[in-house]
């Protein structure tokens, strides 16, 4: 049997713009290699952080470049964390949780549903739209209260690699936006709209710490992976992203299309979100079942509990729709239905 990946939060091959990529680095080494090949600024390629101080409005003093959006997660967590309490949703995506796990974080977790109304810490972490794990996106009235508790109380940490991943529907602003940019660190990447192998994600920051991450950058690598970061350059300068956008939305839609109505035909018993973008669908299992009592054959996915800090998720699962193709989906949500009604006639038997 053909193991199907319904855990990998990671983009389908076809996903991934192999020839215009490749035309893209061989371009950016040939525009700007003696810069790309070389030791550079810790802040990243300066061309790109003109790029993105530019698309948020912000002077390019406050964009850091960094390996990936996590790694700036991690930074900017070293940094934070020993001043306060850490306040994060419930569920969140899980590496966060690992990295203040690590750094022996003290860490609250409000459950996603409640509004927070929290005074002081050293900041909140939010994924407001097409979260990981669950596929939800926050209202237009949860931003604007994130917003009003950055201006407020605390610093707050958007976290929105998935923005631009839309297939349907409307984009709110993001708290970044509505706060005008006053104590809302903004996070993205460019591992979900051009490649993740390239790793280039941001932080947009106010200046001040903008430095200390730079410095605590420096500090970790003698310089950032600049020719990864020419590339995106030389991939957005062309005019890309919006094409390569539409593109993979439409092989995401399809993707998100099938999970649903699998889950629709194979799984009725159970409940689960319908995402208008981004990778993930979260499924709570029938009354009584936990994901630990799913004995799966020939598929994959992530427990609920995973993505808790303390108790919860038991009886929810993540599923990826990202990677496997339209019909790899059908068959493997028809592979995880049959896990889930063995698992309701044990416990009626048992
Ligand atoms: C919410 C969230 N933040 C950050 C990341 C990390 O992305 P990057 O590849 O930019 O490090 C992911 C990756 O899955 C994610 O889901």
């Amino acid at each position: 049997m053909e193991p199907i990946s319904l855990a990998r939060g990671v983009p389908a091959p076809e996903c991934l713009a192999l020839e215009e990529l490749a035309d893209c680095a061989r371009a950016a080494i040939e525009r700007d290699g003696a810069t790309a090949l070389n030791y550079g600024p810790a802040g990243g390629y300066a061309p790109l952080r003109d790029w993105i101080a530019d698309r948020h409005r912000v002077e390019p003093e406050r964009v850091v470049l960094t390996n990936g959006s996590l790694q700036g997660f991690r930074f900017f967590a070293e940094l934070l964390s020993p001043t306060g309490t850490v306040i994060v949703e419930a569920p969140t995506y899980d590496r966060p949780l690992k990295i203040l796990d690590e750094l022996e974080a003290e860490v609250i977790c409000i459950p996603l549903d409640e509004e927070p109304a929290v005074d002081g810490g050293a900041f909140l972490y939010t994924i407001p739209t097409f979260q990981n794990p669950t596929g939800r996106t926050l209202s237009r009235d949860r931003r604007k209260h994130l917003a009003n508790l950055a201006k407020e109380a605390l610093l707050v940490l958007e976290d929105d690699p998935y923005g631009l991943v839309r297939f349907d529907g409307k984009p709110e602003p993001t708290v970044f936006e509505l706060a005008r940019g006053e104590n809302v660190v903004y996070s993205s990447s460019f591992s979900k709209t051009v490649a993740p192998g390239l790793r280039v994600g941001y932080l947009v920051l106010p200046v001040a710490l903008a430095d200390k991450v730079v410095a605590a950058a420096t500090a970790s690598y003698i310089t950032p992976a600049l020719l990864s970061q020419a590339t995106v350059y030389e991939f957005l300068r062309r005019g890309n992203l919006e094409p390569n956008l539409e593109r993979i939305n439409g092989l995401l839609r399809a993707r998100r299309d099938a999970m649903v109505s699998a889950l629709e035909r194979h799984l009725p018993e159970a409940t689960w979100t319908v995402p208008e973008g981004g990778y993930f669908v979260w499924v709570e299992l029938p009354p009584g079942i936990l994901a630990s009592d799913l004995r799966a054959e020939g598929v994959t996915f992530v427990p609920g509990s995973d993505f808790f800090c303390g108790p919860g998720g038991e009886n929810a699962i993540r599923l990826a729709f990202s990677y496997e193709s339209p019909s790899a989906i059908e068959e493997g949500v028809r592979r995880l239905a049959s896990a889930v009604r063995a698992a309701i006639v044990l416990s009626r038997a048992a």
